[in-house]
């Protein structure tokens, strides 16, 4: 999909199609105002109509408008003013281009509304590729056709490169999680992380299992050992910025097919389970971004990577792993082996000097028993840095809720033959006391977790994007690196 900024008068613009917007509580403005002009008072009668509502996800197609050259034209709401943001302009461009995708097309062209600041219009240029691109990876007829050429109005142009940069991340982040765990494996989802790497000028480093055995990721090697493909660790570093300052470092659960191990799911609860590495994909489209837009900051993305099989190897219940911090670990629950492979790997963040760690993984069914699928659960040892996590968040319109970590949730993990245990064995706030296991691999580092079970995969389309893999916190965590600013000593 090429991207490039359009600067014809709408009613004018050689495009296929054309897209453009109107807010459900305030006056026609801006280009939608000069169609209506155009066509003598179309769109104002539409609306006069209840045909048009400029509510959220509206969408109206309309051919062969007079006094317009684009073929057809398309009306998608906008939602009230106040509301509106980066959050609401990727949504409805994204609404508009799903619906357009139906069909092929060559060149559609978004003129939403004018004066919007940089970072709306690359919102809404990525909300533009994330609506075209659908899950039907291996259909022969596709049901959305990615669009050849955007367009998008707009004054300048790095506004639509960084747009471009983040609507690829999130389509790279949701096509990993798309592919089915037969193409996307351990070994297969680390040479896809390094040739991205090699791409966009990240450093890589890949661990291979007897690397990890010599690291002393007891945990992580345990969860791999009931596959017949081993584990890996994927370390991508950005280093934009000075030399020895310390990293954020971004920790993402890669767990490439999730079978629950010998716990074994069932059926139902399986068939979704190759969306079990979407932490660690959201963390590779993210330092893809970072590295395009060159951020000026130090970065560290860690990937843990193991598919959790029954095989004749696999960990059993009562095995005691020892952790890379040297936490001893009772595994009660072979289905509780996302926290272990992150146990691990954020103790590796500590060693390796994080200055800030955010982790992301489809941790916990308990998390969307706690907040449905459309909210992701922030759990954190630090009220500071899960502000800055949660302001960018709300930036980006994603959504997401805090959980609290009081210390009555401690008891619940202590085990009687070892430091902690992988599963309490009672279901409530599940959410929450796996969050308490990956406190106990974090010292004193600030560190936050994404619990993004409920978003990350969805089970229907919605108006603004198919089915399947979301890439949700792929942009949250970009805006949380442009954000970042090192703690001052005090
Ligand atoms: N990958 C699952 C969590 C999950 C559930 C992700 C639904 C996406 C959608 C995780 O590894 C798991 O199985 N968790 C168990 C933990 C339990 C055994 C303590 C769960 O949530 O049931
Ligand atoms: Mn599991
Ligand atoms: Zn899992």
């Amino acid at each position: 999909m090429e991207v490039h900024r359009e600067t014809a008068s709408v009613a004018q613009l050689e495009a296929d199609a054309l897209v453009v917007g109107v807010f459900s509580d305030s006056h026609l403005e801006g280009p939608v105002a000069a169609i209506n002009q155009s066509s003598g008072g179309l769109i104002g009668r539409l609306i006069d109509q209840g045909e048009i509502s400029g509510k959220a996800d509206d969408v109206t197609m309309l051919w062969s408008v007079s006094g317009v050259a684009a073929p057809l034209c398309v009306v998608v709401g906008l939602g009230q003013r106040a509301a509106w943001g980066r959050g609401a302009c990727f949504r409805a461009a994204a609404t508009a281009a799903g619906k357009l995708a139906a069909r092929p097309r060559d060149r559609v062209s978004f003129y939403l509304a004018d004066a919007l600041t940089p970072e709306v219009v690359a919102a809404g240029v990525a909300g533009a590729m994330v609506g075209c691109r659908g899950q039907d990876l291996y259909r022969a007829q596709a049901k959305r056709h990615p669009f050849a050429q955007i367009g998008w109005l707009a004054d300048d142009g790095p506004a639509l490169e960084s747009g471009a940069i983040l609507g690829r991340a999130v389509n790279l982040t949701r096509r990993l999680v798309n592919e089915p765990p037969q193409s996307i494996y351990t070994a297969s989802f680390a040479a896809e992380a390094e040739k991205i790497a090699h791409d966009v000028g990240l450093e890589c480093e890949i661990w291979d299992e007897k690397r990890l055995q010599d690291e002393r990721m007891g945990a992580l090697t345990a969860v791999g050992r009931g596959s017949s493909r081993p584990p890996r660790l994927v370390l991508l570093r950005h280093r934009g910025g000075p030399q020895n300052a310390a990293p954020l470092v971004l920790v993402g659960k890669g767990i490439t097919f999730d079978s629950g191990g010998l716990s074994i799911k069932s059926n139902d609860s399986m068939k979704t389970m190759k969306c079990d590495m979407a932490g660690a994909a959201t963390v590779l489209g993210a330092l893809q971004a970072i590295a395009r837009l060159k951020l000026p900051l130090n970065v560290v993305g860690m990937m843990g990577l193991a598919e959790n099989m029954p095989g004749s190897a696999a960990m059993k219940l009562g095995d005691v792993l020892t952790a890379r911090n040297g936490r001893t670990i009772e595994v009660l629950n072979t289905d509780a082996e996302g926290r272990l492979v992150l146990a691990d790997v954020l103790s590796l963040a500590v060693d390796q000097g994080a200055a800030a760690i955010v982790d992301l993984a489809t941790l916990t069914g308990a998390c969307l028993v706690a907040l449905g699928t459309d909210v992701a659960g922030l759990m954190t040892s630090d009220q500071d840095w899960c502000d800055q996590v949660r302001t960018a968040a709300d930036i980006c319109g994603e959504r997401c809720w805090q959980l609290p970590m009081f210390a009555e949730y401690d008891e619940l993990i202590r085990s009687d033959v070892a430091d902690i245990k992988n599963s309490t064995g009672i279901r409530w706030g599940g959410a929450i006391t796996a969050a308490k296991f990956l406190a106990q691999f974090v010292g004193d580092v600030p560190w936050t977790h994404i619990d993004i079970a409920g978003p990350a995969f969805l089970d229907h389309e919605k108006p603004w994007i198919d089915g399947g893999a979301s890439g949700c916190f792929v942009r949250t965590l970009v805006e949380i690196a442009r954000r970042y600013t090192p703690r001052q000593d005090h």
